[in-house]
This record gives structure tokens, sequence and C-alpha cells, in this order.
């Protein structure tokens, strides 16, 4: 009898153009969890994609809210599908939790919840000749009603899933550094994945976008010299230096511990290439060869330039030139060409080979359904 797990991808979705929009499907896992039980409820699948929270509960009144981004894939034959390093998420929305007085949801639920939410919506995990991904987004609330400022008696943790593409897409894309904002304080909720990081973001990629930016890069909140990280990825540099390869990645107490950098920085070891994680000064964008944004959703976005406003540090150095609006740009792809730089090809075609299933997966990243 043919195995009836995973079930074929589902017929109304063209799947040569996935994109990344919200979809809907056929439904979401909940547990709850109360301080008087200490404990979270089994695993419920709900249908419904509204969820029921009460209009004063502090997810919603002061921002008590994280979450989390990992994906599944079919892998090769279409009849396994495979999440990517959900243990790593689990602890990362645990260190999320911490910051906004959630209670920390386990490991081992949260990789349930994951596994759950992917085999009930099984049919809506792109096909493996796609390349592209089932999203997972794990989410926690302070749920129950509280006024004053303190942690309430309830609170829920929820996985959506939803089929996508890549965001930002696979061609380079120009990055635009964020003068007059600042993303977190220096000893904030930075490293923490919660809405607020992300929701005073909007207007200003909004903007910059508008203005030809896909892209917005943060640079530390104290004094605006190091790189912290984009809106919706991690920054890495990478330095080529004849046959020596070295990716660089900031070290700064403001920035998430990007799922996807961290594998690829184990990849390029791998390869033998070096790997620091140190403060990144601004002046030093010139001397990268390539730079790459990191994240779940982005997977390796190539960063054509990086821009900055009102800025005239860096003169006279390869790859920098100012515009008359005084504007400086550091280039690393040049105008028409639309190619990712070589360490950002070899990076991804290993990431998206282990993701997938083609490429032996000797670090145990993939969990498979
Ligand atoms: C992810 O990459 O999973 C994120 O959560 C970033 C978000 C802006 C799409």
């Amino acid at each position: 009898m043919a195995p009836t797990f995973p079930p074929p991808p589902v017929n109304t979705i063209d799947w040569s153009n996935v994109g990344f929009k919200v979809r809907e499907v056929n439904g979401h896992i909940e547990s709850h969890y109360s301080v008087s039980t200490g404990q979270w409820s089994a695993l419920k699948f709900v249908t419904d994609p509204y969820i029921r929270l009460h209009g004063m509960a502090p997810a919603l009144n002061y921002g008590q809210q994280a979450y989390e981004g990992l994906k599944a894939f079919r892998l090769p034959g279409n009849d396994r599908i495979a999440i990517f390093r959900p243990d790593r998420n689990a602890s990362r929305l645990q260190h999320s939790a911490e910051f906004i007085s959630v209670p920390p949801v386990p490991v081992d639920l949260f990789i349930s919840a994951v596994k759950a939410a992917v085999a009930l919506n099984a049919e809506f995990v792109p096909p493996h000749e796609t390349g592209a991904a089932m999203y997972i987004r794990p989410q926690v609330y302070g749920s129950s009603a509280q006024l004053g400022l303190s942690p309430p008696e309830e609170y829920m943790f929820c996985v959506y899933v939803l089929p996508t593409g890549v965001y930002h897409g696979t061609h380079p894309v120009k990055a635009l550094i964020m003068d007059e904002f600042d993303r977190a304080a220096p000893n904030g909720t930075g490293s923490a994945k919660v809405g607020g990081n992300y929701a005073p973001v909007l207007r200003w990629s909004d903007k910059a976008r508008v203005e030809g930016y896909g892209i917005t890069l943060h640079l530390d909140s104290k004094r605006h010299e190091e790189v912290d990280e984009f809106s919706t990825s991690g920054f890495i540099g990478v330095l080529k230096e004849g046959e020596k390869v070295t990716l660089v990645v900031p070290e700064s107490r403001a920035v998430i511990d990007s799922v996807t950098s961290l594998s690829v920085q184990e990849i390029g070891r791998d390869f033998g290439w070096g790997v620091e994680k140190r403060a990144i000064k601004y002046d030093e964008l010139p001397k990268f060869t390539e730079v790459l944004a990191a994240g779940t959703a982005a997977a390796l976005v190539p960063i054509r330039s990086i821009t900055k406003r009102n800025s005239n540090r860096l003169g006279g150095q390869a790859r920098v030139s100012s515009g008359s609006d005084g504007a400086e740009t550091v280039t690393y792809i040049l105008e028409g060409n639309e190619e990712p730089g070589e360490i950002c090809t070899k990076l991804l075609d290993q990431l998206k080979g282990i993701q997938l299933g083609k490429v032996e997966d000797k670090f145990g990243w993939r969990f498979e359904v």
C-alpha cells in the first residue's frame, strides 16, 4: 500500500511562484499556560486562524509577545519532510521569553508543536523541486486581562505555518543604514525576537523601500560606530584574500542570534574558512569583498551596496562613492550584475542542500516529521 504521509502538495497553489505572503492553511497549534498550574497544556489543533485573546491582554497593550521563524522542507522524492534546526529556535524563544516575563516553553513541547503543525498542514509544504519551504511561526503571549504593569496569570503558545519563497528574493539588494532611528537600546531587548524590535522599524523600512533600498541596516545605538544587524536578518561580512576566506559576524548584545548565520558559519568552518565574531566598525565596510544578510525568511541575501546618509568618512577607499546628496555608498556588486557573489553562492548551495536533503546532514540539523 502507498504510504499516506506526507500527502502530495495541494494543486491550488502555483508552486513556481509561492511568494512571501500569508496563505491560509488547515490550522495552527495552541498550548496554554496558567500560573496556578505552572504547566503548559496539551497541544491542541485549531482550525480558526483568529486566536481568542482578551482585549486587555498585555500582549496587545504592553507588547508582551515574542516569536520565532524556522522552516520545513520536502526531501528528495517528496515523500519525507524535515524541519531545519528546531532545537535552536526552541532555545532562542526561551531567551526571548525571559526578556518579556513569559514562562519558558520547554524545548520538547516546542519541537512537538512545530512537528504537529507541519504534519497537520503537510499538503502545504512546497514540492522539493521548487526549493521553497513551509515557514513556521511559533509565538508566545501574555494572554489574560491585566491592567497593572505586572505579568498576567495566563499565557498562550501558538505555532502557525504557511508555504513561502524567500524574503527579499534572490537578487542583490541595496541596503540603507538607519541614521535617524535606533532599533534597540544598548542594554535593551535587541537580542530578543520580540515585536517591539520590529514594529518601530516598519515606517523606516517602507520609506527606504520606496527610495530603492530593499533592506535596512542598524549600527549600534550608543555611538553609531559598529554594525549590529539588518532589520530582518543578521549581518555577515566576507573577507577573501586569494584562497583565504573569512566570515566576519558582529559581536553585539543588541543582535538576534541568527540560526541561519550560525549554520553558514559552521558550513564555512567545514570548508576550511575562518570565522571571526567581533565588533565590526562602520569604517571596515569597504574591506569586505561581499556582504550577506542571513535569516530564516531571507535565507542568504547578497548585498549590492550599503549607503549611509550625511556621511563622509570613508572617502578615497576602493568600493566607496559619494553622492551629490551627501550620502556615501560602499558597493559590492555593480548595478546590472544580478548574480550573488562566489562565497554567497557556495554557502547558499550547501545550506539549501542540507535543508532539502540533497547533501549529507553531518551536523544533525534535519528533524524529520
Ligand atoms: C525570519 O527570518 O524568520 C524573521 O522572523 C524575520 C521577519 C522580518 C520575516
